[in-house]
């Protein structure tokens, strides 16, 4: 049994590659999480990808994550900005999660501005396209090496 660091995402992201590619980019989710396997394998771990466009299949995809994987990269799309249930979750596994965004949500409409996962989120990645993940993953992977083992 490998270590494993579960990737979550949410509503419209099956769509990117063709989903406004003005603000997304033409990169599809595929081709991030190939991406995101070699990164993470080069350290030891193994990806468990979930996309949902759900809410109530999100939560299950954390509390799955809290009893599988050692830390969590999230990109819950539009219920970053809505979701106390995705809130409620994070804070309930108790693994390091990293929110990701590909757009800077900051430099858009403000009803983008407010986030439910910040405040349960170790920290935040956004406006860096695709590669917002590889980032984001570069900080979990970071903070899992630098934590002592449990015997
Ligand atoms: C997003 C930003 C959200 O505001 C939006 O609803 C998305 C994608 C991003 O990755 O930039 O679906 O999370």
């Amino acid at each position: 049994m490998g270590k494993k660091i579960a990737v979550i995402n949410g509503p419209n992201l099956n769509l990117l590659g063709t989903r406004e590619p003005e603000i997304y980019g033409s990169v599809s989710l595929e081709q991030i999480v190939k991406q995101l396997e070699k990164l993470a394998s080069s350290h030891g771990y193994s990806i468990v990808h979930h996309q949902s466009n759900s809410e109530g299949e999100l939560v299950d995809a954390i509390q799955k994550a809290g009893l599988e994987c050692a830390g969590i990269l999230i990109n819950a799309g539009a219920y970053t900005h809505t979701s106390i249930a995705l809130h409620d979750a994070l804070r309930g596994v108790k693994k390091p999660a990293i929110e990701v965004h590909l757009s800077n949500v900051y430099r858009r409409e403000s009803f983008r501005h407010h986030s439910y996962i910040s405040p349960v989120a170790e920290g935040i990645v956004a406006g860096f396209g695709p590669h917002s993940y590889d980032l984001a993953l570069q900080a979990l992977l970071q903070i899992l090496e630098s934590k002592p083992k449990k015997g």
